[in-house]
């Protein structure tokens, strides 16, 4: 009785204290001159929620030892290393702050300085470790901080950081990867915000583009419009467009679990957020997803569809064939080019829609969000040197609007679910005979592609779906027989449209809500690949999100 009792108030302790039970007994946030961190075990943990520890640590060989800062609940996500590309060879690290202002990583037995902040003050200067994993280096009692760390972003991007370019400075933010899991020196891959065009993360290799996000279209980046099934539960992207910078990050949600995304060792991007119920980093994002996310697949002008055999990714715009008919489609590097030459002064050039894509890379391309999709059109189609055009910005309502114009290479096109619409410019016999509805280039997005009604669920929030499922199954059991309504449950429910009810029961027998797809857990599995993980392409508010072939599904069982 008495140890249920202690038991009891124990794990209520636990749990009350859970936050702070995470910090070491001494462990503190800010140090300063007489307080030095040394190789032996001794951290710096941040205050509020103690999310974020600094201290040394060896990812591979023990011999090698970097100071940096990781996440509390998860030491393997290192998120900065001060000393990536020289490691201390022994345990004889110590972090101090120096008499001008610098924060000093040396190596004790060598006297070898193996990082410093290279700040400079006359008055005495502290460095703190914030819980949003920012280590800031400033003068005591003051705010302004002399150095930070998220100025110097490396693979990990978190909440609050920011990466992109600062034109009067000429200062650029960007990602670099490791050189392999278990080494933090800079690695071959970086992630750049391009801001010539929209702006676009661009992943390299050296000097080689591997893979693009697709273009800012106001809301989020073009070619990923799955990341909107769970950005909204948990971060706000940070977009900054003036002539003296642009730059972007996110701000995690308050009140939302962890998030991070990773440039790895292999060059992938992706995103992970903490699950608190299994003390486990669940995946969101991973790209590029799959093969037609590779820069330039299929070259200039051409088009990748992943649904497409394993050999014809690629094919080319109308318009354009194969510049190099031997290799195409299986290698579509070479692209394609126009068929018939334009002749440009004839004005009877008109536009082809191409559904649903990841625009462009907009480079090189001509952009004006203050104009209206209709003003684009006309411009593009009196200016000939213009191929294309698209809407630039994605209004909040989920309308397009503004203008970007490509003159030169259309390369890295793809299908992508939710995509946007691009308008290739062709001549007038190129183009469908009119008797095929001609679309108008201020047609809503293709919202054919994503099952609206899953991803309406996703963005509000299982409980809602579920508790509508439950109604539906309640009401189809129990609403036909009850003409009478004699049960008073049954007649409080459908309170949603309490003066619609007469109106129903007059009208020729329909569902009392709006029908929502039901789909068999057999084909759901086989869609899915068995549910295989391989098939995993995010996470929404109540389910894993599965990429089926063309079509996005998500599973309600799964989760
Ligand atoms: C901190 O480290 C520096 C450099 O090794 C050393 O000069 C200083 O005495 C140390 N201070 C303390 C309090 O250990
Ligand atoms: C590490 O060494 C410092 C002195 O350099 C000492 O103050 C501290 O208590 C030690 N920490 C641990 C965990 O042993
Ligand atoms: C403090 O560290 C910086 C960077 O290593 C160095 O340039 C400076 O000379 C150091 N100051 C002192 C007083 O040692
Ligand atoms: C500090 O200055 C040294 C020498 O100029 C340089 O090698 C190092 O990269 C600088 N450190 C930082 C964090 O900028
Ligand atoms: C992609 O390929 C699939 C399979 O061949 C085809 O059904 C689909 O229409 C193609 N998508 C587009 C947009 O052409
Ligand atoms: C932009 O133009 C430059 C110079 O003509 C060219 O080298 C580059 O490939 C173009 N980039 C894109 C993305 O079209
Ligand atoms: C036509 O477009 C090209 C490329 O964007 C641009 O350089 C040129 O100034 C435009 N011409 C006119 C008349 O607007």
């Amino acid at each position: 009785m008495e140890a249920t009792c202690s038991e009891v108030v124990r794990l209520l302790l636990f749990s009350l204290v859970l936050p702070l039970s995470l910090r070491p007994a001494l462990a503190v946030d800010t140090f300063s001159k007489g307080r030095n961190i040394t190789d032996n075990g001794s951290t710096l943990v941040s205050a509020d929620g103690g999310w974020f520890t600094m201290g040394f640590f060896s990812p591979g060989v023990p011999t090698k030892r970097y100071l940096g800062i990781w996440f509390t609940v998860s030491s393997d996500v290192v998120c900065w290393v001060a000393n990536r590309d020289h490691p201390i060879n022994d345990n004889s690290g110590v972090l101090y702050v120096n008499d001008t202002g610098s924060l000093v990583l040396l190596e004790g037995s060598s006297g070898q300085v193996a990082w410093s902040s290279n700040s400079t003050s006359a008055s005495p200067v502290e460095a703190q470790l914030l819980d949003t994993g920012d280590l800031v280096v400033r003068n005591q009692g003051s705010t302004a901080s002399l150095w930070h760390s998220f100025n110097y972003p490396q693979n990990v991007f978190l909440s609050g950081m920011k990466v992109g370019k600062d034109f009067f400075s000429g200062d650029e933010w960007y990602l670099t990867s490791w050189r392999s899991a278990d080494d933090p020196a800079t690695g071959p891959y970086t992630r750049k915000l391009d801001t010539n065009g929209l702006p676009d993360n661009i992943v390299w290799q050296g000097n080689v583009k591997t893979y693009r996000s697709g273009p800012w279209n106001g809301e989020r980046f073009g070619g990923i419009p799955e990341v909107k099934t769970y950005e909204e539960g948990l971060f706000d992207y940070q977009m900054m467009t003036s002539s003296r910078e642009v730059t972007y990050g996110y701000q995690v949600r308050p009140g939302a679990t962890f998030t991070y995304l990773v440039l790895t060792e292999a060059g992938l991007m992706r995103r992970m957020a903490w699950e608190a119920s299994s003390k486990a980093w669940k995946p969101y994002f991973k790209g590029p997803r799959d093969t037609c996310d590779d820069y330039g697949k299929c070259g200039a002008f051409g088009v990748c569809n992943i649904s497409a055999a394993a050999t014809s990714f690629c094919s080319c715009l109308t318009g354009y064939s194969p510049a190099s008919p031997s290799t195409w489609p299986k290698d579509g590097s070479a692209g394609c080019r126009r068929r018939v030459k334009r002749d440009c002064g004839r004005a009877t050039d008109g536009f082809l829609p191409v559904r649903g894509v990841k625009l462009p890379h907009t480079h090189n391309a001509t952009v004006d969000t203050g104009i209206s999709l209709e003003q684009c059109r006309a411009k593009c189609l009196a200016n000939c040197s213009c191929l294309a055009y698209a809407a630039s910005t994605l209004t909040p309502d989920g309308k397009y609007t503004g203008c970007v114009m490509w003159s030169d290479d259309i390369i890295d096109l793809r299908y992508v679910d939710a995509g946007q619409d691009m308008y290739l410019r062709l001549t007038e016999s190129e183009l469908p005979p009119p008797s095929s509805p001609p679309s108008p280039p201020s047609a809503p997005p293709s919202a054919k592609s994503f099952p609206s009604a899953v991803v309406a669920g996703a963005a509000v929030g299982g409980v809602a779906l579920i508790a509508l499922l439950i109604l539906i199954v309640i009401i189809r059991r129990r609403w036909r027989p009850a003409s009478s309504s004699r049960s008073p449950a049954i007649s409080a429910m459908p309170v949603e449209h309490p003066a619609r009810s007469p109106v129903l029961s007059e009208s020729k027998p329909r569902p009392p809500f709006p029908t929502v797809p039901f789909v068999q857990l057999c084909s759901l599995r086989e869609a899915t690949g068995d549910f295989s993980k391989s098939n995993i392409i995010g996470r929404g508010g109540f389910g894993i999100v599965y990429e089926v072939n063309k079509y996005v599904t998500t599973s309600i069982l799964a989760n």
